[in-house]
């Protein structure tokens, strides 16, 4: 915050103040302003990966209150990716950003000025971007209506190396992996075999993934592999050029795309190579329909360039709004 002296500011508004008077302001104006070095400077330092991850305030509850479906509602995942992208939008210099049940994680390239790197700036922007655009997206994807107002919290983390980056995002994707893979076997367990929710906590204790993957096959026939990758995988956010069948342009229409790959393994890293690299956003070619959250963004965005044209085309009915 610029520190600005409020009685200097509405100078001009007041009775013109006697020379004494003007004295005085000036005086309480010094004397007061070094509370400002008590500011600490929080720069973050140069040329390392900046990684914000913020995570929602009691999910538990608030996935309970909302009905969400167990253990993935894909709705309310929907409703997580579209605050995500809307973050993307403000922050061009997020390369990247992976998401899975209540939290995630934005990262902005090394050399981003963004609020001069200005660590709780940056923080609490994405923190509070967020959380508004949550609440702005929710019926867009949601029936019920919200019971109150979701929170989340936030941190920065840096990473100094390409390899720290890889193995941060590495974990997050693992912990995808262990949690997705307990709690189908756990709400299996519970929703379709009766067991209470302590006795499937004892069904599972001590077990490997082997033993919940043959669990789930040998007594509910499923094949977890063939879960939906958003839920076995996260969300992995990139800027893309969009090609889709049919269309027209070849150079394709900017905008930020899902995908629910497997980031541990290197042929991630070279398929995008945008992320590590000098930043030129890579092609995205949709076989099938685009995803909704992809639909949305360019419907936006025609509808923008539309009303632009339109005001260029009638500038008089522009004349009559003000
Ligand atoms: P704090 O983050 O410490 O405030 O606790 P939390 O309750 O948010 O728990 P945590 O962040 O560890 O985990 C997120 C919780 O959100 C999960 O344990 C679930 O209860 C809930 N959750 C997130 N996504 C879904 C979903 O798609 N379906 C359901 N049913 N629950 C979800
Ligand atoms: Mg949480």
């Amino acid at each position: 915050m610029r520190f600005i002296c409020f009685f200097n500011q509405f100078n001009h508004l007041l009775v013109k103040p006697t020379g004494r008077e003007l004295n005085r302001r000036k005086m309480a104006c010094s004397r007061y302003e070094y509370v400002k070095t008590y500011e600490q400077d929080d720069t973050i330092l140069p040329n390392v990966w900046i990684v914000i991850r913020i995570d929602g305030k009691k999910f538990h509850k608030f996935s309970k209150t909302h009905n969400f479906e167990k253990p993935n509602d894909e709705n309310a995942l929907n409703v997580m990716n579209a605050a995500a992208t809307a973050v993307m939008q403000e922050f061009p210099d997020v390369v990247l950003a992976f998401g899975q049940s209540d939290e995630y994680s934005f990262v902005f390239r090394k050399e981003t000025a963004a609020f001069k790197r200005r660590s709780a700036k940056l923080l609490t922007y994405v923190t509070s971007l967020f959380s508004t655009s949550y609440v702005m997206q929710w019926t867009k994807w949601m029936s019920v209506p919200l019971a109150y107002a979701p929170c989340f919290d936030g941190r920065v983390v840096l990473y100094p190396s390409n390899e720290n980056l890889r193995d941060y995002l590495s974990w997050r994707q693992a912990d995808v992996h262990v949690n997705n893979l307990y709690n189908t076997a756990f709400w299996k367990l519970v929703l379709e075999s009766g067991f209470s929710n302590q006795k499937a906590e004892e069904r599972l204790r001590d077990t490997l993934s082997a033993d919940k993957n043959e669990l789930l096959f040998q007594e509910f026939g499923l094949n977890y592999n063939n879960l939906p990758a958003m839920y076995r995988k996260g969300t992995i956010l990139l800027r893309k050029r969009v090609i889709s069948s049919g269309d027209n342009d070849e150079k394709g229409r900017k905008a930020i795309v899902p995908l629910h790959e497997d980031l541990i393994s290197s042929h991630f890293w070279k398929s995008h190579t945008e992320i590590l690299g000098k930043y030129v956003p890579g092609t995205y070619k949709a076989s099938e329909a685009l995803p909704r959250l992809v639909d949305l963004q360019l419907s936006t965005k025609q509808e923008q360039k539309q009303e632009k044209q339109e005001e260029q085309e009638n500038p008089e009915n522009l004349a009559g709004i003000s």
